[in-house]
């Protein structure tokens, strides 16, 4: 690396990049956003102005062949992630890259490999892991403070309403509905909590209130392969209801929740707030901390290829359940 910030480039400016913009504002001394782009020109030049990057570009190629740029932030529909990620790991550059690493398995395995061949970093953002009461809530499971979790319940409540043409709407791109939107965030959190899962059941609605052509709505039940259980209930439908998500951890000498702040019950005892370590709720901030963080230190990112492709193997194995209607077996060879 020729300076003492990581020097980034951005592929894909629409609704996330505002997110990620923001981290890449706050983290400024440590990361200088160069170059941008997006098939749009109008929002690669959008995020130019505003991060002070010297170019916007229309073709993720012009990017990749900056020789100045060490790292780029792929923020593409899913369908896009394993094309751009291989082709920036064979230009030798680090990545980061929006969840889910890709639809298949297939895919995000020659991800991983295209990235290992090539000595880069492959991070994918899943954020959730990095908001403030997430990692408190982890914090406090490791340390015992509930017990041993026998009962995990999350959700995951939006109203998400894209027009007729967008490529959340079309199946084939997002890789199915809202388990693949936004899903995939809630069971990786899951994963991260509860251990690896044993097996699943699930079951689907197509409520056709939005353009959405996968599922909008899901109700999913987890078996852990440690023995607790789970539940998981997410929907894009939420008409009007604000945007929530919330986590419950019930352990063996406890309970840990974030559904008004962190709060914790220890031994029956009344709830406690927990004072939380930073102040990013959503992680966007501190997931563009931890990437930096790792290329600067070689150290393998907490949501590398390989735990995003554990995360997509249980996505799957969720679609496989909803469509059998049967409780399907999870395998981690
Ligand atoms: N972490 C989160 O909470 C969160 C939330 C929303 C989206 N995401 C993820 O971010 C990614 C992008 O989602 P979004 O909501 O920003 O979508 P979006 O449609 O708002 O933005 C995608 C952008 O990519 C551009 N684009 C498409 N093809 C391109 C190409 N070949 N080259 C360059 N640009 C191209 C589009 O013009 C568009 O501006 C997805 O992986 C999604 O899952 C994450």
């Amino acid at each position: 690396m020729r300076s003492d910030r990581i020097r980034m480039g951005l592929i894909g400016c629409g609704g996330i990049s505002r997110a990620h913009r923001d981290g890449y504002l706050a983290l400024s001394d440590q990361v200088q956003v160069a170059a941008t782009c997006d098939t749009q020109l109008e929002l690669a030049e959008e995020r130019r102005i505003e991060l002070e990057a010297d170019r916007a570009y229309r073709d993720y190629r012009d990017i990749l062949d900056r020789k100045d740029i060490d790292a780029v932030d792929i923020m593409l529909p899913h369908d896009l992630h394993k094309e751009v990620t291989i082709a920036a790991a064979q230009a030798g550059k680090h990545i980061l890259c929006e969840k889910p690493i890709a639809s298949d398995e297939t895919s995000a395995r020659e991800m991983i490999e295209a990235a290992n061949n090539a000595g880069v970093l492959l991070m994918i953002a899943y954020c959730e892991r990095y908001g403030n009461a997430h990692q408190e809530m982890k914090r406090l499971v490791e340390s015992g403070a509930v017990g041993d979790p026998f009962l995990l319940r999350i959700d995951h409540s939006q109203w998400v309403h894209m027009p007729a043409g967008h490529w959340i709407n079309d199946p084939s791109k997002l890789g199915g509905g809202v388990v693949a939107g936004s899903g995939t965030h809630r069971l990786d959190l899951l994963r991260w909590f509860g251990g690896e899962v044993r097996r699943v059941a699930a079951r689907f609605l197509h409520t056709g209130l939005t353009p959405l052509g996968g599922e909008d709505t899901a109700v999913i039940s987890v078996e852990f392969a440690g023995g607790a259980i789970g539940e998981m209930v997410c929907t894009w439908s939420a008409q009007r209801a604000p945007w929530y998500e919330t986590l419950m951890v019930h352990g063996s000498r406890g309970v840990v929740h974030n559904l008004d702040g962190v709060k914790i019950s220890r031994n029956g005892g009344d709830f406690e707030g927990v004072s939380l370590s930073h102040d990013d709720p959503y992680g966007f901030r501190e997931e563009i901390r931890h990437f930096l963080s790792c290329v600067r230190s070689g150290e393998t990112p907490l949501t590398n290829g390989n735990e995003a492709l554990k995360t997509l193997r249980l996505v799957n194995k969720v679609y496989e359940a909803a469509n059998s209607e049967c409780w399907i077996e999870v395998t981690n060879e």
